[in-house]
């Protein structure tokens, strides 16, 4: 499919296909791994929502579904990243096999903060699966289980990814051009 022309948009860098198949894969790896367990996918609202509820279409085992809202203050100088929860999980995790889905680790710190937060209410397990990693930011190691695509660094939209806002429901992932994003 053609995407409809978008000024802001440089190129098209992972078409609506790609981004299925490979989310296919992944979903099969994540099938094997959790198959006879507890798994509780919590999705990080509101860049995670596409990718989650994609996902989770394509598990082949039973799932539960809960997300977290942020706000992210990104304290680059001091290496912390400050988030705030503005919306909290509506269950306890505790016991469950939890996988936390990102739409993106970047610097690593949003994901961070959130792993410890989750790691404090004792779940049985937890792991980290993102649709896109890029890993050339990174300024704080993350375990990431599993990714979908590594990215260069160049600030991307679509798939869930807003730049201020919109774009999150384009069906592709793009790459801004050079004078937007950041
Ligand atoms: P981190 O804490 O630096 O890893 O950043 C994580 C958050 O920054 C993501 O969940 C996104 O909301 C946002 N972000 C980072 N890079 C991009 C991008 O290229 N496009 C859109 N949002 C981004």
């Amino acid at each position: 499919m053609t995407p409809p022309p978008q000024p802001e948009i440089e190129r098209v860098l992972f078409t609506e296909d790609q981004i299925a198949a490979r989310i296919k894969e992944i979903a099969g790896g994540i099938s094997d791994r959790y198959r006879s367990r507890n798994l509780k996918l919590i999705g990080v609202l509101k860049g995670s929502v596409f990718f989650l509820t994609a996902l989770a279409r394509e598990l082949t085992i039973p799932v539960k579904i809960d997300f977290l809202g942020i706000s992210s203050f990104t304290d680059k100088a001091r290496g912390s990243g400050l988030v705030r929860i503005a919306k909290d999980l509506d269950d306890p995790i505790e016991g469950e096999d939890v996988l936390l889905v990102e739409d993106i680790v970047d610097t690593g710190l949003t994901s961070r903060y959130l792993l410890q937060i989750l790691a404090g209410r004792s779940p049985n397990s937890l792991g980290l699966c993102t649709l896109l990693d890029r890993t050339s930011r990174r300024l704080v190691q993350v375990p990431v289980e599993f990714r979908c695509f590594e990215i260069p660094d160049r600030f991307v939209v679509g798939f869930g990814l807003d730049y201020k806002q919109l774009y999150r429901n384009l069906g592709y992932i793009a790459v801004m051009n050079p004078d937007k994003g950041r």
